[in-house]
């Protein structure tokens, strides 16, 4: 029987889980999110993210247990974040982890997040596992990256496509910043997108060759919006937002036009993969952009229609959390892919 605890710590979320592999189940999930400690300041700060993991992750790993009803003796190995992500908060989540793995005789299993994020694809609602086949299409889309995969098994992946830039989470979180969103700025944004049906008002750029190219590019994009304030005398290049000027009217269709640009690019690059890759059974969608649902909608139905399965994990399990950590550490612990107590962090 085997028994994985995950921990993720790898930037604004402490998060715990615990895997059954035989069953194939998820006993629990814990996320602690720290966004109330970051909004002010309008983005992570990397000293608060560290301390606040170091104040949290026995509270959050103890949860995780308690939830699976489950004692530390009786976890087979525990898998946790060692890269990417901010190096303090790494180090939280890797030498917890590396403790309790001497203390209590466990192997532990190093996890990168962002192979993790292609597979949460398999976390089904009700904690079961999704049969998503192979080889099929990933698109991972969160704060700090923008990524098409063509996967072929666990661990057996290629990059196919990739920003260049900015990631899309990012254009979504700098945009909203603009108009007075705050951060993060995904969500609002797509709420206030919402309100006016999701109507194209402003046309923003796509970019040349956006339908003839796996990779993204949004930096320009943030930049169009922005000087497209400028002339509606919304944003001064010197001083930043003039919010008097920035009414929810103007939010919503600055939302509206944003959305529906990225939705439209991420279509495009769908369709180019799935040409390019004819044997790829499925496309999966995931990482925090792929909370948004008009997105999710819009990538369902052309997947569908080309007769291919559209498949999307639910919003906690795109996020940042420490299930897809622990189901990944599971297929790892199957290969024999363990880790040694030297294991570092890397940014
Ligand atoms: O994967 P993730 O949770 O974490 C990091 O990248 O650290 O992704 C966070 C990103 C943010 O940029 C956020 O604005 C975006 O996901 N996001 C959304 C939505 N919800 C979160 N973007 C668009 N629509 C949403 N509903």
């Amino acid at each position: 029987m085997s028994i994985i605890l995950g921990i993720e710590s790898s930037c604004d979320e402490t998060a715990a889980a615990v895997y059954d592999s035989d069953r194939k189940q998820l006993l629990s999930n814990v996320v602690f999110s720290q966004i109330k400690l970051h909004e002010i300041y309008g983005g992570v700060v990397p000293e608060i993210a560290s301390r606040s993991h170091l104040e949290k992750i026995d509270l959050i790993v103890q949860a995780a247990l308690d939830k699976a009803n489950i004692s530390l003796d009786n976890i087979n190995y525990i898998a946790v974040t060692n890269k990417p992500g901010l190096v303090g908060s790494l180090l939280v989540g890797l030498c917890f982890a590396k403790s309790l793995a001497f203390a209590k005789n466990k192997k532990i299993i190093g996890i990168n997040h962002l192979k993790a994020h292609i597979f949460s694809s398999f976390l089904k609602v009700d904690n079961s596992i999704e049969d998503v086949p192979f080889p099929h299409i990933c698109l991972s889309a969160s704060g700090g990256s923008t990524v098409i995969y063509y996967v072929k098994n666990f661990g057996e992946y290629e990059v196919i496509g990739q920003t260049i830039d900015d990631a899309a989470g990012e254009a979504f979180d700098k945009v909203a910043k603009i108009i007075g969103f705050g951060y993060p700025g995904g969500a609002k944004i797509e709420q206030a997108a919402k309100i006016v049906d999701f109507q194209d008002f402003y046309k923003y750029p796509r970019t040349k060759n956006f339908t003839k190219t796996l990779d993204f590019t949004f930096s320009g994009l943030k930049t169009a919006v922005m000087y497209d304030l400028v002339k509606k005398n919304a944003y001064d290049l010197q001083n930043g937002p003039i919010f008097e000027n920035i009414t929810s009217e103007l939010q919503n269709q600055v939302s509206s036009s944003l959305l529906v640009c990225i939705a439209d690019i991420f279509q495009a690059k769908i369709e180019l993969a799935l040409k390019l890759y004819p044997d790829a059974k499925a496309v999966t969608f995931v990482g925090g952009v792929a909370c948004n649902n008009y997105i999710c909608d819009r990538l369902n139905s052309i997947v569908n229609n080309l007769g291919k399965k559209f498949i999307s994990p639910v919003c906690r399990f795109c996020a940042d959390n420490a299930a897809m950590i622990a189901f990944l550490g599971a297929q790892k612990a199957e290969q024999n892919q363990f880790s040694d107590l030297d294991l570092d962090v890397f940014k």
